[in-house]
């Protein structure tokens, strides 16, 4: 199938919002993505586009952790859509890999991300609890996890993980 992983681009916008919508059957999550997309507040957006048609969606924002005096500042992952007659083709995972390795390569310390501990794992994403990393939700083990792109930057680095507050109140 002949999809194409790229940034978003402006005429993408109502694309966007439909299969954010249409995949998570509420406007919560389309309603952060316009907020973040306004305010500033995104590392990266990239769409899955099928002939053209945007079919899939992923946007990374920044995250911090304080520790040790120090805020380690990287991505958190999410939300994340596939049209629904779309999933379980592959879309979601070209679009992990392709937005996972844009930021490796940006040199982004670490990314987390809230989820299914089924699906995640397969990117290299383990449980944030192995590294003391906490999210400032109440949210069950195993949910919340993390990829640490850069062990350099990481070493010693635990605590909270703190999203933009475009997400409070999302959870
Ligand atoms: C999650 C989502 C983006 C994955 O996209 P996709 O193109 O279907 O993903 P892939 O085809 O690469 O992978 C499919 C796998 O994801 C799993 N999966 C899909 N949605 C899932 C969900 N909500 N929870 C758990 N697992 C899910 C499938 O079971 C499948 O697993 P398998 O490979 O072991 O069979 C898509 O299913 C979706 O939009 N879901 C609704 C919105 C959502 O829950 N987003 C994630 C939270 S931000």
């Amino acid at each position: 199938m002949p999809v194409i992983i790229r940034p978003e681009r402006p005429e993408d916008i109502a694309a966007i919002r439909l299969v954010n919508d249409s995949a998570f059957g509420r406007p919560q999550e389309g309603d952060i993505v316009e907020a973040l997309r306004e305010k500033g507040g995104v590392i990266l957006s990239l769409v899955a586009a099928l002939h053209g048609r945007v079919v899939g969606h992923i946007l990374y924002s920044p995250v911090s952790i304080q520790s040790g005096g120090r805020d380690i500042s990287g991505a958190g992952l999410g939300p994340m859509a596939v049209l629904p007659e779309f999933q379980g083709q592959g879309i979601g995972s070209r679009l992990v890999e392709e937005g996972n390795n844009r930021l490796r390569e940006a040199g982004t310390p670490f990314i987390v991300v809230l989820g299914h501990p089924k699906y995640y794992p397969r990117f290299g994403f383990v449980s944030a609890g192995r590294y003391g990393i906490r999210s400032e939700w109440d949210v069950p083990e195993g949910v919340f996890m993390v990829l640490i792109c850069q062990p350099q930057k990481m070493r010693g680095v635990s605590g909270v993980a703190r999203y933009r507050e475009e997400f409070s109140g999302a959870v």
